[in-house]
């Protein structure tokens, strides 16, 4: 259990630990390109730890595993060898879906799996694409849903229209592409984040952009490369929403990834009347970086949807905490996504802001809060979804009496720490 209590302000500064999307890219890339990649700020969550088992039980070796630094060893693209065990990407859908693009361009075989939730979530969306491209899939309804079994094929080049923003799609079917000869082109309706495509350009590999039409050019030779990853934004959004809502607060977050595929949130807690400078920006291994000053101040309920919601789709959650606590109307449209994620968010949001008597609605593309009510402490559960165990315990930063939340080990996935550097600010 995680107990929170109302806190009187948050000071101080913190450093947030690696962005989890770059920090799978990096074992992945680095296992496919040739020599030493060197990691440093690896996210140690649980669903980097999967994607770093699974690539060394395909035969390549790491060092320093569990800690901040990894050091990958690098056999090329066609090094990887057969698995003898199913592949176990836990709770990880980046690790499933990004994984089953390499898998698709090996000459072997290869099954996969993960936990309960991982079992319920559509891997279809990856699975069609890749075996037009020509791999041979099996899993359960149809192909669709894990266990998974892949043969790795002679691959096709395809030019892609997703139906979804979607960056694990695009990157599975990118990685899939470094094994054709010749140009595999992805579009999507809106952008989503591109930390394969500068990870990619990072470690030597070629690629286009026009609009939201990635190419990749096939059998590119990547070579490892030192790697710093930037402090996760959706990790720091907790605490730039706690220091937002907590009065008396004055919060310096160090060390955040602002790409502008992911910071979905600076707009939308500016649009909130939120108080934050970016300071001291500058890049990192191919990826902005800045150190987020924030103070506490009154939100006002803003209308979050279209183009900007691949932007900031993982820092749902976290904004309905904030809208709960602004003036006025907040709505989420256009996030259908939310019913696909670790759990179904849009449900979870609506289940666990009630019972902090939050005036939240269910939409069929999102929710709709009404905030100014007083928070009063709440006994939530997690699902098993760290990020929602982290967002209510963010609501119980500004709840009356105490905040119970259930199961929340699940939050080392993304942000092993949290609970400690949240106790450090409010005690
Ligand atoms: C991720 C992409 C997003 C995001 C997830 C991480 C990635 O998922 O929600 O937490 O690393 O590519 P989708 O590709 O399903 O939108």
């Amino acid at each position: 259990m995680l107990h929170v209590t109302k806190a009187s302000g948050l000071q101080g500064t913190i450093s947030i630990p690696g962005d989890k999307s770059i920090s799978h890219r990096a074992i992945m890339l680095g296992s496919l390109a040739r020599g030493r990649t060197e990691i440093h700020n690896f996210l140690t969550g649980e669903d980097c730890l999967s994607t770093a088992r699974c690539f060394r039980a395909m035969g390549i070796e790491m060092e320093g595993l569990g800690s901040t630094t990894v050091t990958v060893h690098g056999k090329g693209l066609e090094g990887l060898t057969e698995p003898e065990e199913v592949l176990d990407v836990g709770n990880s859908g980046t690790t499933m879906r990004l994984m089953l693009g390499i898998l698709a361009g090996q000459r072997f075989f290869a099954a996969a799996t993960g936990d309960r939730t991982i079992r319920r979530r559509p891997m279809g969306r990856v699975t069609r694409p890749l075996a037009e491209m020509g791999a041979k899939i099996w899993g359960r309804e149809g192909g669709t849903l894990a266990p998974l079994a892949i043969q790795g094929e002679n691959l096709r080049p395809i030019h892609y229209q997703s139906t979804v923003a979607s960056a694990q799609v695009k990157s599975s079917i990118l990685l899939a592409g470094l094994y054709c000869d010749g140009a595999t082109s992805v579009e999507e309706p809106v952008k989503s984040r591109d930390h394969t495509e500068r990870m990619l350009r990072y470690f030597g590999g070629s690629l286009q952009e026009d609009g939201n039409r990635v190419t990749v050019t096939g059998r590119p030779d990547l070579q490892g490369r030192k790697v710093t990853v930037p402090g996760d934004i959706s990790s720091a959004a907790f605490f730039l929403v706690a220091a937002s809502i907590v009065p008396n607060s004055e919060l310096l977050v160090q060390n955040v990834g602002i790409n502008p595929t992911r910071d979905g949130i600076l707009e939308v807690l500016e649009d909130m009347g939120a108080g934050f400078e970016l300071l001291n920006q500058r890049e990192e291994s191919g990826e902005p970086v800045a150190d987020i000053l924030v103070r506490s101040s009154s939100l006002k309920g803003v209308t979050i949807g279209g183009d900007i919601i691949p932007r900031l789709i993982d820092e749902i959650p976290v904004l309905a905490v904030a809208a709960a606590m602004a003036e006025g109307e907040t709505v989420i449209k256009d996030a259908q996504e939310l019913k696909v994620k670790e759990t179904n968010r849009i449900v979870a949001v609506v289940n666990e802001l009630s019972k902090f008597g939050v005036q939240v609605e269910e939409r069929p593309d999102g929710l709709r809060i009404l905030g100014g009510t007083p928070l009063k402490g709440a006994r939530c559960q997690s699902y098993h979804d760290h990020r929602m165990a982290m967002s209510m315990a963010v609501a119980g930063l500004v709840a009356e009496g105490e905040t119970v939340i259930e199961n929340p080990e699940c939050i080392n996935i993304s942000f092993p720490g949290f609970t400690e550097l949240l106790k450090g600010l409010t005690r």
